[in-house]
């Protein structure tokens, strides 16, 4: 069973809206397609997105209706990065451009050793202005959570200050471990699952999601 929201790490927000619970469930069944997966993982995507993007800043500016010139609210602030982790990272990309479609888009290029699950990284591109920037960091997974640090850390470097990591499901552990090594960075997760297995697998979880998406095994 998923863990609680109550109980979690203050770090953690999950996002527990009907219509995510419902998509997840089918993307945890061992029998839904890839095709299914990877559209339900782009739908979930753009609903976690609505989430992660509610503290974004407005300022009012004048419009003209057809009827009367009003004062209306749009987006202000400091520009929106999605950094996706590769592979997986690609699904929930998809749906978050669907919403924000004007946001750039940094790749942390990693895959987790799967001996010593420690990640290592074979490409990293990003915008240069990165501080200048609210970046939102996405992986479907975050599992021991050492991904997830190897790419905050390297997003850091590159100069990002502000960041948020969405993932679809979590274990206890990772978000631990994510929130220890970077408390500044909240966490939005679709479920925080029970723990991991002896392989660094998330229980019950859903299996391999770049696998999954990409029908590789
Ligand atoms: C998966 C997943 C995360 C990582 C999570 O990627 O997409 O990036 O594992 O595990 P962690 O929290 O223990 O680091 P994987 O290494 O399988 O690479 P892939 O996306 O290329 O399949
Ligand atoms: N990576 C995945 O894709 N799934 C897990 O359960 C753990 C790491």
């Amino acid at each position: 069973m998923p863990t609680d929201p109550s109980k979690l790490h203050p770090n953690v927000t999950v996002i527990d809206h009907p219509l995510v619970q419902h998509k997840l469930t089918i993307m945890r069944r061992r029998d839904t397609s890839t095709a299914s997966f990877r559209q339900l993982l782009r739908e979930i995507a753009m609903l976690l997105c609505y989430e992660a993007t509610r503290d974004l800043e407005i300022e009012n500016v004048e419009i003209d209706t057809p009827i009367q010139p009003m004062q209306a609210p749009v987006l202000s602030g400091k520009k929106l990065v999605f950094a996706s982790i590769l592979r997986a990272g690609e699904g929930l990309l998809d749906g978050m451009l669907d919403l924000v479609p004007a946001a750039r888009v940094a790749h942390v290029g990693l895959y987790r050793d799967p001996k010593t699950l420690s990640a290592v990284e074979y490409y990293f591109k990003a915008p240069e202005d990165m501080g200048n920037r609210r970046v939102i960091v996405l992986d479907p997974m975050l599992a021991t959570a050492n991904s997830a640090i190897a790419a905050i850390d390297r997003l850091k470097e590159a100069g990002a200050t502000d960041m948020k990591f969405v993932c679809l499901l979590a274990a206890p552990e990772g978000v631990d471990n994510l929130s220890g090594n970077h408390p500044d960075v909240p966490i939005v997760a679709a479920a925080v699952d029970e723990r991991l297995n002896e392989h660094g697998y998330i229980v019950p979880g859903l299996g391999d999601a770049g696998d999954r998406m990409f029908g590789t095994k």
